[in-house]
């Protein structure tokens, strides 16, 4: 609130300071579609500061005291919409072709480790539904390739000798910790048909958690996707419905270091409203029954 009581007047040049700082911080651009999104939060945050004026509130954000606040605000401006077996088109394809060459492909090479990344992972359904997908193409793929180890009952859902990380990141804290929690209401679990609510989730009151050995399974960190050191070493990266935010300038920067993250051949999967289109060469489509991810190739130098 000003002095005089009324909300504080955002100034064109404040709102590009504060536009500006967004940027550098996460990617995320806010263009004139989106400017009252941007201002109405804004305006929420500088309530709660019981700040006067958006330039008060630009100079707390850049002072060494306002590293809470600033992260207090990516998290406001972030869109956590998610869903379970979210693009069944893409996941099919990830199920179906890209899952079944990666295992044979690692069974042959005698490796066993399976490194996932879900990049933007919002309260957690996309990495669940990566493991449940996992685990279950390892139980069928080691159905037909029986490899003489005898696991222990309760079998394990990822069977010896494979290893399965997958991990789950985030700008924001609290989608990180109900993602942790891994707790889901009825409306949530819409699109979990009633095989998988059996086989990985326990019903908890009038919600589903999900089951210990599905949660283990599952790392969940903090990443920002604008820092340029993240996660290396990744057979499939699914950064869906987040690159959206981002200006074309920033998406290049984050296809490139996701081309240097994953392994050789590895994939990376984006939103249905997103493409690499004019973005990078270092990627080729590969697209099956209308869903669509990117395979990393080797570029020679
Ligand atoms: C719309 S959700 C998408 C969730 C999930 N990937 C899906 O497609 O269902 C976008 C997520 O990206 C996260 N995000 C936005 N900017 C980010 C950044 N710079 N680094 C990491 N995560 C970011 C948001 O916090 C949000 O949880």
């Amino acid at each position: 609130m000003s002095s005089t009581g009324a909300p504080a007047q955002l100034t064109e040049a404040e709102l590009k300071l504060l536009q500006a700082l967004i940027y550098q911080e996460c990617g995320m651009y806010f263009d004139e579609r989106r400017t009252h999104f941007l201002q109405d939060r804004l305006q929420r945050r500088l309530r709660e500061c019981q700040l006067d004026s958006f330039y008060s509130y630009y100079r707390l954000l850049i002072s060494e005291d306002g590293k809470e606040e600033l992260s207090r605000l990516l998290e406001n401006l972030t869109i956590n919409e998610t869903s379970f077996f979210r693009n069944k088109a893409q996941l099919d394809l990830f199920h179906k072709h890209i899952l079944e060459d990666l295992l044979s492909a690692k069974h042959q090479s005698g490796d066993c480790l399976i490194r996932i990344w879900s990049a933007g992972c919002s309260t957690g359904q996309e990495p669940y539904t990566i493991a449940m997908l996992v685990a279950d193409a390892l139980a069928y793929f080691q159905l037909r390739n029986p490899n003489g180890y005898d696991p222990p009952l309760p079998k394990p859902l990822v069977p010896p000798p494979w290893k399965l990380e997958i991990l789950a990141s985030d700008i924001s804290y609290s989608a990180l910790r109900a993602g942790q929690q891994g707790v889901y209401s009825e409306h949530q679990m819409a699109s979990v048909d009633y095989s998988y609510r059996l086989r990985y989730f326990d019903k908890v009151g009038e919600r589903y958690a999900v089951k210990q050995a599905l949660r283990e399974l599952v790392h969940f960190d903090f990443h920002n996707l604008k820092t340029e050191f993240l996660p290396q070493r990744n057979d499939v990266i699914f950064c869906r419905n987040v690159m959206m935010y981002f200006d074309e300038a920033e998406q290049k920067r984050l296809v490139e270091k996701f081309w240097r993250c994953l392994n050789p051949g590895g994939f990376l999967l984006v939103g249905h409203a997103e493409s690499l289109l004019g973005l990078t060469k270092k990627f080729v489509m590969v697209h099956r029954n209308s869903g669509t991810a990117y395979q990393q190739v080797e570029v020679t130098v």
